[in-house]
């Protein structure tokens, strides 16, 4: 196999050992068992979610759960692994997201997924792109339930970790609650627990992958449909949830929810989740701790020839709302201030937001 070369992350062994300290941890905190792993999690988009995007996702709540970008079986066999894999020790719980349709090579990249320290693979037939759909996966998968039952039980048999399913509720204009529903059970029949419901069609002709997350109509109902045909499955809602009053109301009906689009753009958002879901202490005081943790982490990240920003840009939003958060957010833009190190930008970021304030 290309990748052999890479089967010790060490990473993978850090990550392990720091696990088992929050595993300790958690143990005098009972609240932790009373919910579902899925509860909440932020999900899983390309060119947003890398691992400089959920470290800061991380530093802002212990317990949501985080995606990686959809890598494909292809990218992983044949090219860069740890490009695709690595990833910070602090992102756990962590869920690999794997784009294929192969059940051998599926496998493989299960394995690999699970030798590289991540707590879950997850199965995309959700996505959309004409890309994907050429190379016959994503969404288009949901027309063969049976092949992706294969492929989860190829995975299934390759890892002890979990093996979960992101996917729509049906695909182009069908609109039978029965379609998603053979979809679910056939998956499940192949060991499948956890199934992530972007509740809106794919339309497979005619739409760019962001019209898909917009034009198809949200169906919420189908979805709680599935928790009450399926109420031992782990059911994960996702799809246009805004406020935490939205998440709220869904988690009556559903075992957990998936945040994608409001995490991103608004991120301190998920500094109030571990409290407001989890009933737990929130990690971080104010914005300011966590711009600096981020400049410390740019640090960091300049030793592994990471520019500051690759890992600035995912944090733009993170004064959303505030006065001065536009001028701040310019100055973390610029592309003149490439060359000076991050703590000397967050300086000249802190000047031009304090000078709107008074
Ligand atoms: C920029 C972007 C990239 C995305 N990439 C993926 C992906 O790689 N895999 C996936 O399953 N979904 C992907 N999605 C879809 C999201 O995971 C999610 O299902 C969708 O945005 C709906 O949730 P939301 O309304 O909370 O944003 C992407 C979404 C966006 C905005």
């Amino acid at each position: 196999m290309a990748c052999e070369a890479f089967r010790i992350n060490p990473v993978s062994r850090m990550a392990t050992r720091e696990r088992q300290a929050l595993h300790d941890e958690d143990m005098t905190e009972p609240i932790r068992r009373e919910f579902n792993p899925w509860r909440l999690c932020v999900a899983p988009m390309m060119d947003w979610t890398d691992r400089h995007c959920r470290y800061l996702h991380r530093l802002l709540s212990r317990r949501t759960r985080l995606y990686t970008e959809m890598v494909s079986t292809g990218a992983l066999l044949h090219g860069d692994v740890p490009r695709h894999l690595r990833f910070n020790a602090e992102e756990h719980p962590l869920a690999l997201q794997l784009g294929g349709n192969e059940p051998a090579d599926l496998a493989a990249c299960a394995k690999l997924g699970e030798q590289w320290g991540y707590d879950e693979i997850n199965l995309n037939c959700g996505c959309p792109s004409e890309r994907v759909q050429r190379g016959a996966f994503g969404a288009c998968l949901m027309a063969e339930p049976r092949g992706v039952a294969e492929g989860v039980k190829a995975m299934r048999d390759a890892v002890a970790i979990d093996v979960t399913v992101k996917h729509r509720i049906g695909i182009d204009r069908t609109e039978s609650y029965e379609f998603v529903r053979d979809f679910v059970g056939t998956v499940a029949e192949a060991g499948c627990r956890t199934f992530i419901v972007h509740a809106r069609n794919a339309w497979l002709q005619g739409l760019s992958p962001k019209e898909n997350r917009e034009l198809p109509p949200l169906r919420y109902e189908f979805v709680h449909r599935l928790k009450r045909d399926f109420p031992t499955l782990s059911i994960v809602l996702n799809g246009g949830l805004r406020t935490d009053e939205q998440i709220e109301q869904q988690l009556a009906f559903v075992d957990g929810v998936m945040i994608g689009r409001e995490a991103y753009h608004d991120p301190w958002r998920l500094s109030q989740w571990d409290a407001v879901f989890f009933g737990a202490e929130p990690l971080v005081g104010d914005r300011d701790e966590v711009e600096a943790r981020m400049v410390d982490y740019m640090q960091r990240m300049a030793g592994e020839g990471v520019p500051w920003s690759h890992v600035a840009r995912h944090m733009l939003g993170l004064r959303n709302g505030l006065p001065g958060a536009r001028r701040w957010r310019q100055v973390w833009s610029d592309h003149r201030l490439k060359g000076q190190p991050p703590v000397l930008v967050s300086r000249a970021a802190a000047g031009s937001r304090l000078s709107v304030e008074v």
